[in-house]
């Protein structure tokens, strides 16, 4: 975590000191996010392939404040507007990488589809949960992630989004558990 903390930190300084050109700085991003796509953390998001707009929309809640990370805030502050349009498009354009994650048991199907049923995640993130412009997509998304910021949202530690939060009150935590599995396994 340490280390996690010192990267941002250094980076934050680097994106704005000696990084001109947006592949440049894409560069800096690729210590946590991972230089092929697959994050080298945990509990840290692809983010390569996922949809322009909600990227963007992220970039910019960092930068404001609206959502809070220890790593991520910093580095959003040290950007601009410009930077943060110009990194959502360039990510926006890689390969989804694909995780190899094993599909969910049948258990944790079965329990995770009640949920999304009753809840309609689809109406949203559509069939395939590929999401669109502002609505990410989940699917293959990395399992760890995908519950710690489920959680953050039930919790109101993500406040980015007070529809996701109300949703996430909705539904127990054996049910996010499942739906995490299931969804990284997409
Ligand atoms: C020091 C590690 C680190 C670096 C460097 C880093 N990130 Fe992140 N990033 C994270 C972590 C961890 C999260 C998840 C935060 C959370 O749990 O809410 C994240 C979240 C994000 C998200 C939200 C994704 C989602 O699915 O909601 C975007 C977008 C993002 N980062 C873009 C970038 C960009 C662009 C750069 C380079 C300018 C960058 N990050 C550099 C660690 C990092
Ligand atoms: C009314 C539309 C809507 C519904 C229904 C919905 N979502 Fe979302 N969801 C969103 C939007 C919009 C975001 C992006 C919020 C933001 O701006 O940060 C989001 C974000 C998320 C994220 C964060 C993804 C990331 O990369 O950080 C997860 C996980 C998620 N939703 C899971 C679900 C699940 C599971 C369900 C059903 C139980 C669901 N959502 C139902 C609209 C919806």
């Amino acid at each position: 975590m340490l280390r996690f903390a010192a990267a941002a930190a250094l980076l934050a300084g680097a994106t704005a000191a000696w990084a001109d050109t947006i592949e440049e700085k894409a560069v800096l991003c690729s210590v946590c996010h991972g230089a092929n796509g697959l994050p080298d953390f945990p509990a840290t998001p692809i983010i390569w392939g996922q949809n322009e707009g909600y990227l963007y929309l992220e970039l910019r809640d960092f930068q404001k404040g609206a959502r809070k990370d220890d790593r991520m805030t910093p580095i959003a502050q040290s950007l601009a507007k410009e930077d943060l349009l110009a990194l959502a498009a360039y990510f926006s354009t890689k390969p989804w990488p694909k995780t190899g994650a094993p599909s969910a048991s049948k258990a944790d199907t079965a329990v995770a589809k009640t949920a999304i049923n009753s809840v309609v995640c689809t109406s949203c993130h559509l069939e395939e949960f590929q999401g669109d412009s502002s609505v990410p997509r989940l699917a293959d998304q990395v399992d760890r992630y995908l519950l710690k910021t489920m959680i953050d949202f039930r919790d109101h530690a993500r406040a980015n989004n007070p529809g996701m939060s109300d949703l996430m009150n909705t539904v127990t935590p054996e049910q996010l558990g499942a739906m995490a599995n299931y969804l990284a396994g997409l």
